[in-house]
């Protein structure tokens, strides 16, 4: 995906139009004020805009308003999910959680934590890997944090074979995936196989946050 300044300044020059009384999906401006007030709603937190986030929350509200045109100056293809990446504390996990929010609900996405389909898995076996081979959209967050699962003493890599049938499903269906994760491609290539990695272009539009990225947590 091209995110070069000059890439990034001619999206934003359509993004920026006001369009009549599509106000909400195309203005940046309300876009902030929207994530400020969810913020609060949700995680009675201020949401605050930083300056080096600003060309990443562009390319996710052009791919959150499902606007082709701009995507395609950037090559954000809208058909394809989200692997959003970077550092821990950056805000993958927020923005996954207040985007599909902020665009009249266009895109919908159940949220879970991968660890939670671990012990899931652990609990209950095999069956739990069937859930995630329906037409719904999911976002798996935090990928790469679960541990190996193990069900009657037989060991899984859970998310492994999930993804996989993900692949197969946004194949034959155009069932979308979502990820949030701290690994690079190289680490989930190591975790995931070669197999997962070389389906994540086709899969996904690749997101990154930059590696030297804020922590937020530790921000007043
Ligand atoms: N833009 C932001 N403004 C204020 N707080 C934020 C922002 N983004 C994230 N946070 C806060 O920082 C912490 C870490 O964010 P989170 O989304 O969990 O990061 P990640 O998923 O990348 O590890 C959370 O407490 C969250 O509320
Ligand atoms: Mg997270």
């Amino acid at each position: 995906m091209k995110t070069s300044r000059r890439a990034i300044q001619k999206m934003s020059k359509l993004l920026f139009r006001e369009s009549g009384n599509n106000f909400l999906d195309y203005s940046f401006y309300k876009l902030k004020v929207f994530l400020h007030v969810q913020s609060r709603m949700m995680f009675e937190k201020d949401f605050r805009l930083h300056k080096e986030d600003k060309a990443l929350l562009l390319v996710l509200y052009c791919y959150f308003i499902q606007d082709h045109n701009a995507g395609a100056i950037i090559g954000l293809d809208i058909n394809k999910g989200l692997l959003i990446s970077g550092p821990v504390g950056c805000g993958k996990t927020t923005l996954m959680n207040l985007m599909p929010k902020s665009t009249r609900h266009k895109i919908k996405y159940e949220m879970i934590p991968t660890r939670n389909i671990v012990n899931n898995f652990n609990e209950v076996g095999f069956k739990v890997l069937e859930k995630y081979k329906d037409t719904k959209d999911y976002c798996f967050d935090d990928l790469g944090l679960e541990p190996t699962g193990c069900h009657n003493t037989k060991n899984c890599n859970v998310m492994e074979e999930i993804l996989l049938s993900r692949y197969d499903l946004f194949k034959t269906k155009n069932v979308k995936t979502y990820i949030t994760t701290n690994l690079n491609v190289e680490e989930l290539e190591a975790r995931y196989g070669s197999q997962f990695t070389s389906s994540l272009d086709e899969m996904f539009n690749h997101v990154r946050f930059k590696v030297d990225s804020v922590d937020k947590r530790k921000l007043g």
